[in-house]
């Protein structure tokens, strides 16, 4: 098996998000975790099991209709139309990571935020998945004709990304293993909760003419959380 390059620390290639895709154009390939001797190098984990279950299209709507409030992420790097608010975290718009605002990702300052309220479906979904303890928990926007431009954020699988839409057009890649096969309209088998390895170098290209809405959820996975998400349905 080919070795992809993972990353600890934070890290920004210099290639341009266009050329980034074109060379990782392909699907990626659904990882088998006996292949990966060194867990960390899973390029990425999913769970189906909520697809059926969920009410995703409120969901979507809760997302959509808060469009206008979004803020814009990493403001200063070169990305596009990438937007998020805070559901669960310091404040609405927190959206960094919060370690740039206190010493522990978990702080007791993290709540629910006055956007929570208008999210209740979402916000009943995130609770229902019973986290040991949550910090960030946004909704996130990569708008159309949007990018976020290839980078690693470090480390290894972390975060939920759980797609409420995905455009057709519209691609996550992890560079040397492709696109992520997430849910959308031509693909209703697939996951619509994957949890990427950042430590790979990722960028999303939204070549789409719709905004695709995603929710990320930082948080300790329990036991509860673990079988709800990747116990095998019979
Ligand atoms: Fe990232």
């Amino acid at each position: 098996m080919k070795k992809v390059k993972r990353y600890d620390k934070e890290f920004v290639p210099n290639i341009p998000v266009d050329i980034f895709h074109k060379k990782n154009a392909k699907i990626a390939d659904f990882p088998s975790e006996t292949l990966y001797k060194n867990t960390r190098d899973i390029p990425f984990k999913f769970s189906c099991n909520l697809n059926n279950t969920v009410d995703w299209s409120t969901m979507l709507s809760e997302a959509m209709r808060l469009s206008h409030y979004y803020v814009e992420h990493r403001r200063g790097e070169s990305h596009k139309g990438w937007e998020s608010l805070c559901i669960h975290g310091l404040s609405s718009v927190h959206i960094g990571s919060n370690k740039d605002w206190v010493s522990d990702e978990y702080n007791d300052k993290n709540k629910w935020t006055d956007v929570s309220y208008w999210t209740p479906t979402i916000t009943e979904f995130v609770k229902s998945l019973q986290f040991t303890k949550l910090a960030r928990v946004r909704l996130m926007k990569v708008k159309a004709g949007g990018w976020i431009s290839p980078h690693a954020d470090g480390g290894a699988i972390g975060a939920l990304n759980i797609a409420l839409n995905n455009p057709i057009d519209c691609n996550f890649v992890i560079q040397g293993f492709g696109i992520l096969p997430f849910y959308n309209s031509q693909n209703k088998q697939n996951p619509r909760i994957i949890l990427p390895n950042i430590g790979y170098v990722h960028s999303v290209k939204n070549s789409s003419n719709q905004d695709r809405f995603h929710i990320i959820i930082h948080g300790k996975r329990s036991e509860t959380t673990e079988k709800i998400l990747f116990q095998r349905k019979e």
